[in-house]
């Protein structure tokens, strides 16, 4: 995933571009870009490889850079390795097309061939560089027309796009496309902003509107003009953008990872609260009926990464309580396993970002079989939540860290709630277990709060296990959907090699990893499965692992295991929410420890939106 902006108004672009690439830095960072055009209508162009900071230094803070008009990038390689040849903007011969892209061109090869037939030569590895060739191409063919052009590359190309052009001929104006990768438009008086994201342009205007796929818009000073792909003009509606823009900032934290480590509880309390109301769950917002949960006869939960996980934790808690069937699968491998779905099935997919490409195309599989769709998503307009028939909001606000914590723990509550609502709905819990289990829910963040302020011994003990090669992190139920979730963060953020197992399963070949000073986390919070995890931890010690127990105090693992992190009690069907916390910590300073970039980790993006 990538990060593109532009601008047009009356003020230097250069700043406000290398602001809004800062903002967006979270989508990728491995090269960063800008073009600007100046008053004699040339288009300077500086790209450098590496993080933003080094196009800022390049450019002198901007300063180098004259003109109102511009685009810029900051890069997650998908073609070409990042390098300043394959940073963006590209453009084509003598800049008269100069693009930014976020997404992929999937048959990039065969149109590049085809141009170099037609005389185009190529400096890069990249498909974007494509994109400015093709757009150059049909420009000149059809006698100048900049939306004609890109119509004719919108029908010529497959893949993934949020493209924004400039043509040397068209001063003052900038041209975008989107398909399947997000791009708003911002508004504000006398000038115009493009962002693959709100945070990049909340310092000018809150008023954006939301691009469609397969829509194009002219952008000129203060305002945007949108289309079709038939160039029929399209009217759209302007949304005000209510997002708290400190959430952007760090707030005294040194990370953002550790800032919204210790939002869990309010994101997990404003996400509750945004859907319990006098005691009682009300779906209304989300639009689901009654009628609907108690005809459902079977779930299916699809994600990526950390949402996937939340999906394992929720299997067990749907099944365990409203004892409805559920599959999990991961977005990309659900949409190519032909899916038995039937008018009975609600397909329910989680996602942070609202933009991850795997997740949008399973939700677009699962349409394409006319079941039911619910998104449990953390960002308002995305193109998940758009394209869901229900959409259940997490409200745990702008997530930038990569590594997801915040957004994880309003996703599983967020889980919980539906979970609950589907059993009462479905009479497989009266009222009584029906409010002890809202009860119950209710008193997460506290639970949660009480571990994000205990980090001592956490941090302890990172220190302690800041140089291990391998860690393997077991547990049976959701202790192996928690082990899932916490391996993630640690090789996420420290880079260290960590494996989730089912405790049960270690046996069955994976313990021939097991050698002496291995660190093995054994996740002990279902009392009733505690014995045989620990046993199997037992078996890992005896060939010479050392033994970490996350453990709900008072589970009795102490006296077997060398380390202990205690976790308050909770009902065992959302200890999840809570045994994470410690894991994500202890993955934060091992990062810190190891001189890691903790929220920018390598090779990441914080939303993956290309397949
Ligand atoms: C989690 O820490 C990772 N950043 C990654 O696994 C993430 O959960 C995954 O890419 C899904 O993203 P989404 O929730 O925005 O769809």
């Amino acid at each position: 995933m990538c990060g593109i902006v532009g601008y047009v108004g009356g003020k230097q672009a250069s700043k406000i571009l290398l602001e809004g690439l800062s903002k967006l830095e979270y989508r990728g960072y491995d090269s960063a870009g800008i073009a600007v055009r100046n008053d004699d209508g040339n288009i300077n162009i500086v790209r450098t490889k590496g993080k933003l900071k080094n196009l800022i230094e390049k450019t002198n803070n901007g300063e180098d850079l004259e003109g109102s008009c511009g685009i810029g990038h900051t890069r997650w390689a998908t073609h070409g390795e990042p390098s300043e040849k394959n940073a963006h903007p590209h453009y084509s011969e003598k800049d008269s097309v100069v693009v930014v892209h976020n997404g992929i061109i999937e048959n990039y090869a065969e149109i590049k061939e085809k141009l170099i037939e037609k005389g185009y030569k190529f400096y890069s590895q990249t498909d974007t560089e494509v994109v400015a060739n093709l757009i150059d191409y049909y420009y000149k063919e059809i006698e100048n027309d900049p939306l004609d052009a890109i119509k004719k590359f919108m029908l010529r190309v497959r893949g993934s796009y949020a493209i924004a052009v400039m043509y040397k001929d068209c001063p003052n104006e900038i041209y975008a496309v989107r398909k399947d990768s997000p791009m708003i438009i911002g508004i504000a008086d006398g000038e115009t902003f493009i962002a693959s994201d709100v945070p990049a342009m909340l310092k000018y205007t809150r008023d954006v509107y939301y691009i469609d796929n397969m829509e194009l818009a002219k952008i000129t000073a203060g305002k945007a003009e949108f289309f079709n792909s038939d160039e029929e003009v399209i009217e759209k509606e302007l949304v005000h953008i209510t997002m708290d823009e400190t959430a952007a900032e760090k707030n005294g934290f040194e990370h953002f990872m550790m800032k919204e480590i210790h939002e869990q509880p309010e994101a997990i309390k404003k996400t509750i609260n945004s859907i319990v109301e006098d005691g009682k769950i009300n779906l209304e917002k989300v639009g689901i009926d009654a009628e609907k949960i108690k005809n459902y006869n079977q779930i299916f939960i699809v994600g990526c990464g950390s949402a996937y996980h939340v999906g394992v934790t929720l299997k067990y808690v749907f099944e365990s309580i409203a004892k409805i069937p559920v599959q999990v699968d991961f977005a990309s491998e659900f949409r190519y396993r032909s899916p038995l779905l039937t008018e009975k099935t609600l397909v329910i997919l989680i996602s942070q970002s609202g933009e991850t490409a795997d997740t949008l195309a399973a939700l677009k599989e699962a349409k394409k079989h006319n079941v039911d769709t619910l998104s449990i998503v953390n960002v308002v307009g995305s193109s998940i939540a758009r394209a869901s028939e229900y959409v259940l909001y997490t409200l745990a606000g702008p997530e930038i860290a990569v590594a997801t914590t915040k957004a994880y723990s309003a996703q599983l509550v967020a889980g919980y709630l539906l979970a609950v609502q589907f059993a009462k709905e479905r009479d497989v819990i009266d009222d009584k277990e029906y409010k002890n289990l809202i009860e119950e829910i209710n008193a997460i963040p506290e639970k949660v709060d009480e571990v994000v302020n205990t980090q001592e011994d956490i941090k302890h003990l990172a220190s302690m296990f800041s140089n291990v090669d391998d860690v393997f992190m077991i547990g049976r139920g959701i202790d192996y959907a928690i082990s899932l979730e916490g391996s993630l963060k640690m090789k996420e953020v420290s880079y260290v090699h960590t494996e989730a197992y089912a405790a049960g399963e270690l046996k069955h070949g994976t313990i021939s990893l097991i050698e002496d000073g291995t660190l093995v986390i054994g996740l002990l919070t279902q009392k009733s499965l505690i014995e045989k995890t620990l046993s199997n931890m037992q078996e890992t010690k005896s060939r010479g692992a050392r033994l970490l127990a996350v453990a709900t105090n008072g589970i009795g693992a102490a006296k077997s295991c060398d380390y202990v992190i205690n976790i308050p009690k909770i009902n065992p069907y959302f200890s999840a929410s809570v045994a994470v916390i410690p894991l994500q910590i202890m993955s934060y300073y091992m990062s810190v420890l190891r001189g890691l970039d903790v929220d920018k980790p390598r090779n990441l993006a914080k939303s993956v939106t290309v397949e």
